[in-house]
């Protein structure tokens, strides 16, 4: 019997009060917050704060917020043994995944989630992918640097060297820009997670599993094989004309909520344009425009336009990142909302459970054919 579960589109699940979603005019905020006005003035720290407590901070930087935080990021000699021990053929994301689960000795995550757990979520889970970025470069794990912040520090425990203001800013921009996303995949099956009063690291874990795929969070570092694949902006038009035609997707464009242009796309286009090689800004921005009239051409009803993963990738590459970090780059931007999230489910936790409609064979009875067990005398 044919059997799927639908993609829940425009079914509402609850209420959130932490970012709203306006995908039929193209606008996200946080806590009411336009996300273009959030992103560059609050910064890593900053942004944090007002998704969490639903406010921005009264000073800026947030010195308590900036000391909790910088204050979690060394790992202990145990979990650090075991980024030493995984399998070094393990994709960056399945290493997140398992490295993360190691933060949780001595019931340091126990039900119900904490802000202090959250602190480490975010601290550490920076901190375990530098980690796992070195070990991936064959290179020694770089201590954290307390008197860095969040985005400034990662470019520093990762690339082993002070970073570069520019850089900093643009993965600082970033990380704010992904913080939150409404119900998306991931959050979703977060909440799940917790609504079971299972722990926030058990949750996180389930999230990063639902944000690796390409549907989600895993698209970006094919956006960066898909401009290395067309090469030059003058054969962009014919790329993307095959691709659509061998019924491929184009990474990085198509959104389930917004059916006008992602408003994350437009602020990471303007940071690309800042701190991009100009040859591969002017090779991405000809495949979106390519991209874009196919898409408009052949599917005019279905609204597909830039999402962010597409400027994501571009920015990125420019802050120094290798691509197979990508998507573990956005896992541990995400924790930010993550955490938000986890602190609104359990302040009044239900368990999330739907319903199905079955819609296999009812009343059938074992004919003599089937040989049946019998239970012992
Ligand atoms: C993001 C995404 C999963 C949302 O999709 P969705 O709401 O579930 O929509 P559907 O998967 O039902 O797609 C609807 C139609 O649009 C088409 N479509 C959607 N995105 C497309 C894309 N990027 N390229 C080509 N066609 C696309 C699908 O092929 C489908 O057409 P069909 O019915 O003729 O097969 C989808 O747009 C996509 O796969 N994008 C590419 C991957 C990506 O960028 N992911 C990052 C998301 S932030």
């Amino acid at each position: 019997v044919p059997a799927r579960i639908g993609g829940l589109d425009d079914v509402v699940i609850g209420e959130s009060a932490i970012s709203r979603v306006g995908g039929a005019t193209g606008e996200l905020a946080y806590r009411g917050y336009p996300i273009g006005d959030v992103v560059g003035h609050l910064g890593f720290e900053g942004t944090l704060h007002l998704l969490w407590w639903g406010r921005p901070p009264d000073r800026d930087p947030p010195a308590g917020l900036v000391t909790a935080l910088a204050e979690r990021r060394p790992l202990a000699p145990e979990v650090a043994r075991w980024v030493e021990a995984l399998p070094p053929g393990l994709a960056p994301m399945d290493a997140l995944r398992s490295a993360l689960s190691a933060l949780g000795g001595g019931g340091a995550f126990a039900y119900p989630p904490t802000e202090e757990q959250g602190f480490d979520l975010v601290a550490k889970s920076a901190t375990l992918l530098a980690a796992l970025g070195r070990r991936r470069a064959g290179l020694e794990p770089c201590p954290p640097r307390r008197e860095l912040g969040h985005a400034a520090n990662f470019l520093a425990m990762l690339l082993g060297r002070p970073p570069d203001p520019l850089r900093s800013w643009a993965l600082e921009s970033y990380f704010d820009i992904v913080a939150d996303h409404g119900m998306n995949a991931s959050t979703f099956a977060l909440r799940v997670v917790l609504s079971t009063r299972s722990d926030l690291l058990s949750a996180a874990t389930a999230a990063v599993g639902a944000l690796k795929g390409p549907l989600h969070g895993g698209a970006p570092e094919h956006v960066l094989d898909m401009l290395d694949r067309v090469g030059e902006p003058s054969a962009a038009e014919r790329w993307v004309r095959d691709a659509l035609d061998r019924k491929e997707r184009l990474m990085g464009f198509g959104h389930r909520a917004y059916k006008v242009e992602d408003p994350r796309a437009v602020l990471l286009r303007g940071i690309a344009e800042r701190v991009a090689d100009p040859r591969r800004l002017a090779l991405a921005r000809a495949v979106e425009t390519a991209a874009l009239a196919e898409l408009g051409r052949r599917k005019p009803e279905l609204r597909l336009f830039t999402n962010v993963e597409f400027y994501a990738a571009v920015v990125l590459e420019a802050a120094g990142l290798p691509r197979e970090l990508f998507p573990p780059t956005f896992a541990i931007a995400r924790t930010v909302g993550w955490v938000a999230h986890a602190l609104e489910q359990t302040a009044e936790n239900r368990l999330i459970r739907p319903e199905v409609t079955y819609v296999g064979p009812v009343d059938r009875r074992f004919d003599s054919g089937y040989a049946l067990r019998t239970p012992p005398a």
